[in-house]
């Protein structure tokens, strides 16, 4: 079976042996989904509830949770259980009806975006969102050529899948792509990182015009979480100025940073002191209900939203809608951006303090809760065996992480955002434990 970066760098093989009940769970799984559904770990985990950051497995284990952003106000949070069981229980209908839930909505989101951004559109996952973002971009371009990093993650339908490196195995990118490397702090010098990405982007941009397909979008994750984790705010405005010169659209995919992940700011865009012309979310937005979003800045999404109508059955319902405004209660009553500040700076903190004593520890970064560890051999290389026997290690000893980059050697540790110091200690005191074995 061919070899995904995104998919495979953690995921179960059968050559690894496990117990008979998650044997039998794992073959009526292949029976029935097929071989294209990838599980995490060498002994799979088979998990039956969660609880703000535990996850409990079928025999009552508990695990630390330092992996699931989608949970993002942890998981079974009472206040988003309460509106969405509230609003199942009386109305659940679709956009073709006027609702309130979806005006109120809308307007808390675009408050937290610059004034420039105004409208927004719902679907259900950040796939849709990318792929609506594509055909935005195209209209308002009239051109069909994008822009991505090298390992980015952009989604599974047809046209985002072309976009998406990493997903590797049978899709490959298509004619109207190019892929650029992402702004590797831990390998390009800082005064060089936003200067490289910026002539990248020109280069793609000239290369594109050549080739006919014209130069529509340049969209990345603005953490670049599938490429290994790039926090550095500076290496987006050149890029976006750029793109605004030849007359293209910057596509923010905040399917990983947004909704307060990097602890200083709602969106991952604002970091980098930039405005996208579009902006696609999804993932943490209903703490686990189906809701993305694109928000758009008028002018750029006028083209699509005059010529082309729009429905989609069930994104922006009002039970989702109910779980995406109670996660933006959440947010701002537990001062969860604050929260992933903090609790995000003790621990690379003590991440880096670790990592000062191993040698195979190259590189402790991020921002907020969202951090990368990269795992190097001992001549320097990155080493995937390494940051994998890490990861199964760690989930032996019931802490959940996984892994990231191009490489598949960067520690992927991006918790529920309530995430608290005494889980800090925690996950260290395992970290500490797996970095003392041989890996
Ligand atoms: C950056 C990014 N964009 C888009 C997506 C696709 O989102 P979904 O799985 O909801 O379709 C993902 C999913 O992992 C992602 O990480």
């Amino acid at each position: 079976m061919s070899f995904s970066n995104i998919m495979d760098s953690n995921s179960y093989s059968a050559d690894h042996p496990v117990d008979p009940a998650t044997e039998s769970l794992i073959a009526a799984r292949d029976r029935m989904l097929g071989p294209a559904y990838r599980l995490f770990y060498q002994r799979p985990v088979h998990l039956v509830r969660g609880e703000g950051t535990r996850l409990y497995d079928a025999d009552g284990a508990c695990y630390l949770d330092a992996y699931n952003n989608v949970a993002s106000v942890g998981h079974c949070h009472p206040h988003v259980v309460d509106a969405v069981s509230r609003q199942l229980s009386t109305l659940n209908t679709h956009t073709r009806y006027l609702h309130g839930g979806i005006i109120d909505y809308s307007q808390r989101l675009l408050a937290t975006m610059p004034d420039q951004i105004d409208q927004v559109m719902y679907a259900c996952t950040g796939s849709e969102v990318n792929d609506l973002a594509l055909r935005v971009a195209e209209m308002h371009t009239g051109a069909t050529g994008v822009i991505v990093t090298t390992d980015a993650y952009h989604g599974n339908t047809a046209a985002v899948t072309a976009i998406s490196p990493s997903i590797g195995g049978a899709t490959s990118l298509g004619e109207h792509v190019r892929a650029i490397p992402p702004p590797d702090s831990y390998r390009v010098p800082a005064d060089e990182l936003a200067a490289r990405f910026a002539d990248d982007v020109v280069a793609a941009i000239a290369d594109l015009q050549d080739s006919g397909a014209g130069f529509s979008a340049l969209i990345v994750d603005t953490i670049f979480s599938s490429d290994g984790i790039y926090p550095d705010p500076s290496v987006l405005a050149p890029a976006v100025a750029a793109v605004r010169r030849a007359g293209g659209v910057f596509i923010a995919d905040e399917v990983q940073p947004g909704f307060a992940r990097t602890g200083d700011a709602m969106w991952g865009f604002l970091r980098h002191r930039v405005v996208p012309d579009l902006v696609t979310m999804g993932k943490p937005m209903g703490n686990g209900l189906p809701i993305a979003a694109m928000a758009a800045c008028t002018e750029v999404l006028d083209a699509f939203a005059r010529g082309v109508p729009y429905f989609n059955t069930f994104g922006g319902n009002p039970v989702t809608v109910a779980a995406a405004a109670a996660v933006l209660d959440v947010i701002d009553d537990e001062k969860l951006m604050a929260n992933a500040g903090d609790v995000g700076t003790e621990l690379r903190t003590e991440l880096a303090r670790l990592g000062a004593d191993q040698p195979r520890i190259g590189d402790v970064r991020g921002t907020g809760l969202y951090v990368g560890v990269e795992v190097i051999s001992e001549t320097g290389a990155p080493d995937r065996a390494g940051a994998r026997a890490l990861v199964n290690a760690l989930r032996e000893r019931r802490v959940l992480i996984s892994v990231c980059g191009r490489d598949g050697n960067v520690l992927k540790i991006r918790p529920p955002l309530v995430f608290s110091s005494s889980d800090v200690d925690w996950f260290c005191t395992e970290f500490a434990a797996v970095l003392a074995s041989p890996f």
